[in-house]
């Protein structure tokens, strides 16, 4: 008997798949230092642990309504406000298990058969596969190093047809660190609004911002914007909260109203206990994300500066977020560790056994000229892990 459409359909996570082959290796002895994750390796401050256990020790363990405590709904709303600049009623936010099943309950509330949802590429492993199990049609605008991997207004215009119902923005951006800016935001969210076509805005990684940048919420530019634009976020990068899996959108009552509809019917509520905790993470001292993002801006520049010595290896510095996207193309001419190489997947590959480091392949994002490398590991494994990468591709062995 086959499987289900949606069944055949689905691809595996790319990184998940890097994860598991790191732990198979560990468990025959091999260390690969890995830099494959998608989570900050810093622990969850210690004022939100100490509010998970407090609603443990209170009996808070029972089911929620569905968009969260009313607690938590005001708390996102302060913080749009007070970050963003966005004023919503605690009624315009739902609170879901990771901004992952918030994006996938909107796909499914905005988007039916037929429908096509725009996605710039290289794009996040989780969007594509969503928008096909809505039964709508990912529509992808290609990007390189080359334009800072920014799609254009230009672009945008070109990949809207009829059948568009909504665009994807990411930024800070998985996997390539793209920041836009302000005008840039205004000018492709402006196309969106004015063809009436639904904008996601994924914020998960606003907090992991350098060199001064202001993040910037689309939603903000006014009200028609409002009207179109859901907000999404999350506390699993900010806070170091992955584990928790906690996220929430924001946009027009109609939508949030409908993404819980559908929600009562999947999973209902959040964690309990993970929801208290969050109002810690929003309402406590914020210095813990402060220092996070210190130590991540030391290990970017550290990263970049030890990939752009290596011959065959190109990589922009990334405005946000905590992963490098080199260009490894220039190595796809030339046989690596005696293998000949062709794409990313090979070269992750081989990486993986010549050197004991492992990176994901820039296919699994839509991109076969790069490989992503997560600096959400700490200072001492980049350095090894650089080390290792260096002597395998210096080495004569390395290129033959
Ligand atoms: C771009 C992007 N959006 C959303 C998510 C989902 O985050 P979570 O479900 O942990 O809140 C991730 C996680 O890797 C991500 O990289």
């Amino acid at each position: 008997m086959a499987l289900s459409r949606i069944a055949e359909e689905i691809k595996a996570s790319g990184t998940i798949k890097i994860n598991a082959k790191i732990r198979d290796m560990a468990q025959e002895g091999i260390s690969v230092i890995g830099f494959g994750m998608g989570e900050p390796d810093f622990d969850t401050p210690k004022n939100i642990t100490a509010a998970a256990v407090r609603a443990i020790e209170d009996g808070f363990t029972r089911y929620t309504p569905t968009p969260g405590i009313p607690e938590l709904r005001e708390a996102i709303c302060e913080k749009l406000w007070r970050d963003n600049g966005l004023q919503y009623a605690p009624t315009q936010v739902a609170v879901s298990i990771g901004a992952k099943q918030a994006i996938h309950n909107l796909l499914l509330v905005l988007s039916d058969g037929g429908d096509e949802v725009i996605i710039p590429s290289p794009y996040w492993v989780s969007y594509p596969e969503q928008v096909k199990m809505a039964g709508a049609t990912p529509v992808f605008i290609h990007t390189s190093d080359e334009t800072e991997f920014k799609i254009t207004p230009e672009s945008l215009k070109k990949a809207i047809t009829p059948r568009t119902k909504v665009f994807i923005i990411n930024s800070p951006g998985n996997p390539t660190g793209v920041v836009y800016t302000e005008k840039e935001l205004r000018a492709l969210a402006g196309i969106a609004v004015e063809k009436g076509i639904y904008v996601i805005s994924d914020e998960i990684y606003e907090k992991i911002i350098y060199d001064g940048i202001k993040h910037v919420s689309p939603a903000s530019f006014g009200d028609e914007f409002m009207k179109k634009v859901i907000t999404v976020n999350g506390f699993s990068k900010a806070y170091a909260m992955t584990g928790w899996r906690l996220g929430y959108a924001a946009g027009p009552e109609k939508i949030i109203k409908a993404a819980i509809r559908l929600q009562d019917h999947t999973t209902s509520c959040a964690n309990s206990i993970a929801q208290r905790a969050a109002v810690e993470a929003l309402r406590g001292d914020q210095t813990p994300v402060r220092l996070m993002v210190e130590e991540f801006d030391k290990r970017r520049r550290y990263m970049v500066e030890r990939l752009e010595k290596l011959e065959g290896i190109s990589c922009t510095m990334p405005a946000g977020a905590f992963y490098v996207f080199p260009n490894v193309s220039g190595l796809y001419q030339r046989a690596v560790a005696g293998t000949d190489v062709s794409n990313s997947t090979e070269l992750v590959e081989i990486l993986i056994n010549k050197a004991k480091v492992a990176f994901v392949p820039g296919v699994c994002f839509g991109a076969d000229d790069y490989i992503r490398i997560s600096f959400a590991t700490d200072m001492a494994q980049i350095e090894e892990g650089m080390d290792r990468l260096e002597a395998l591709l210096t080495s004569r062995e390395g290129m033959l």
